[in-house]
Formats: C-alpha cells, sequence, structure tokens
C-alpha cells in the first residue's frame, strides 16, 4: 500500500515545493521508492522543476473537473494524465493555471471533500511506495482535499519572523479532517526549513521544540543558493555535492522511518 504525504502550509514561499521534489527525487534515486508526485498549485511550480511542456494529455485541471461533474473518474483517465520525470526518476501529475477556476466548481460539487481522493484511488496510487502532493498556499478546498486523501502531513515551516503564524489555523484544519472525514490523517512532522545563522532564526527553532518536541524532525533545511540553483537547472538536490544534499538525504531517511 503506498503512503500518501500531503507537503502543505498555507504561507507561500515555505520550500513546500522544494521539499515535495526533492523529497520524492532522493525517495527514488538514493532509495530505490517508486514514486508519485501530485502538484495541487495552479502555480505549478513543482510542474515547472519536473521539466513539464504543456501537451495535449490531461492535467489536474482536467480530472478535477471530470471528476466534479461526472462523480466517479476512471483510473484509466487519470493513468494518462501521469507523466515520467527521468532526471528524478519519478512519475508525476501536472497542474497548470486553470487549476485556479477548478476550485470554484469544486466547492460547489457534491461531496466536495473527496474529489481529489476519487482521482488518487487504489487502482492508481498502488504501484507506487509513496505518493507525495504539493499543496497550495491557502485553507481552501483544494486543501482540504489533499488533507482527506492523504495519511500523513508534512509541514515545512520557514525559520523567520511571523513564520508560525497561521499553524494553528493548520493543525485546527488537520484536526477536524482527522475527526470528520479521514480519520487515518496523522502530523508526519514539522521541517525547519530556510535556517540560517541570524538570531530570528535560532529563537524560531527554540520555540518551535519546546512547542512540537518530537513532532520535530530531526533535520531541518539551511538556507542555501543551491535551492534555487536546483530549481533552475532542474536538477535534485540529491544530486548535488553541497550540504542540502545531505540535508535531504537525512530528511528522506526520517521521512521513510516515521512512515
Ligand atoms: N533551503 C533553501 N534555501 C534557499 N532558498 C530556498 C530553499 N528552499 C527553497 N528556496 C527558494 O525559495 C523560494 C520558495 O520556495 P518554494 O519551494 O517554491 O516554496 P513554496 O512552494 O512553499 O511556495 C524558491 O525560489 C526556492 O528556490
Ligand atoms: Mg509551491
Amino acid at each position: 500500500m503506498s503512503k500518501i504525504i500531503a507537503v502543505s502550509n498555507q504561507k507561500g514561499g515555505v520550500s513546500k515545493t522544494t521539499v515535495s521534489y526533492n523529497l520524492g527525487a532522493c525517495m527514488a534515486l538514493n532509495h530505490g521508492k517508486r514514486v508519485l508526485l501530485i502538484d495541487a498549485d495552479p502555480q505549478a511550480n513543482l510542474s515547472k522543476y519536473l521539466g513539464y511542456e504543456p501537451d495535449r494529455s490531461p492535467t489536474m485541471t482536467q480530472l478535477v473537473m471530470t471528476a466534479c461533474m461526472n462523480g466517479a473518474i476512471s483510473s484509466e483517465i487519470t493513468e494518462s494524465a501521469v507523466r515520467h520525470c527521468e532526471k528524478a526518476n519519478v512519475d508525476y501529475i501536472p497542474s497548470d493555471l486553470n487549476l485556479a477556476s477548478c476550485e470554484i466548481l469544486m466547492t460547489s460539487a457534491l461531496s466536495r471533500e473527496t474529489v481529489l481522493k476519487r482521482i488518487l484511488s487504489e487502482n492508481v496510487t498502488d504501484g507506487y511506495d509513496f505518493v507525495i502532493i504539493d499543496c497550495l498556499p491557502s485553507l481552501g478546498t483544494m486543501l482540504i482535499n489533499a488533507l482527506t486523501s492523504a495519511d500523513k502531513v508534512l509541514i515545512p515551516v520557514q525559520t523567520q519572523e511571523f513564520s508560525m503564524d497561521g499553524l494553528q489555523a493548520l493543525e485546527s484544519l488537520i484536526q477536524q479532517i482527522k475527526t470528520t472525514i479521514n480519520p487515518k490523517l496523522e502530523l508526519l512532522g514539522i521541517l525547519p526549513t530556510m535556517v540560517d545563522r541570524t538570531k530570528i532564526s535560532k529563537y524560531c527553532i527554540e520555540i518551535l521544540h519546546e512547542k512540537y518536541g518530537g513532532i520535530l524532525f530531526r533535520t531541518s533545511i539551511s538556507r542555501a543558493i543551491e535551492a534555487a540553483n536546483s530549481a533552475k537547472n532542474k536538477i535534485p538536490l540529491c544530486l548535488s555535492t553541497g550540504k542540502l544534499s545531505a540535508e535531504y538525504e537525512n530528511l528522506t531517511q526520517e521521512v521513510i522511518e516515521r512512515c
């Protein structure tokens, strides 16, 4: 059975996409895992990172539209949306800007929380060890769908001023979804990202430790230019030689252990 991990934080720019891509790539390249990445953000940064070029096959937009309008969606349609990224050795379903308008469609659909769950049926996910959903920066219907489909939530937190604002709202949404539609949902861990030598970064890590203890990953991810270069060159960090390569390897080991 595959484990479905939602990478979420309603704040933008905290490393959700960088974590989704590099965790998936490291699982596949260093640990031989079969990985499916889902781009659930209309900004489609993950799709671009994976080297996606628009083509005629369906994206998340068409899948969500079909599932909203027809209720059920066949695994054949979903499978036709799956692409492969050679460099990261992962499969993925891309997104595009039109996914933004689907959020409105979803809001009025019957059983609107389970649209993504119906798309990611067991027939589709069974061949994978891990499915990683890169969530959009919002607490809207698409995020509720990601949390309804997921087994685990990974929350990257940028260790900067105001970074912990809003964490409470996300935690309370996770709790609500767990008690209503998805009892198996669990917090996989909180990941400090963009850690640097500043006082504010140190202070944030202390607060996170105090508040979350063992839920915090032992690994944290440093702020380093390698991250931007990896996105620009579309090369996974685990194939580089800098410190983010080792940090992502440690994170991947921890995630596999915790799952
Ligand atoms: N560890 C890091 N160090 C420095 N820059 C980073 C790091 N991780 C991500 N970035 C950069 O920060 C920006 C936001 O990261 P991204 O993963 O797109 O965040 P999100 O998906 O949460 O919006 C991107 O330009 C990315 O290259
Ligand atoms: Mg993103």
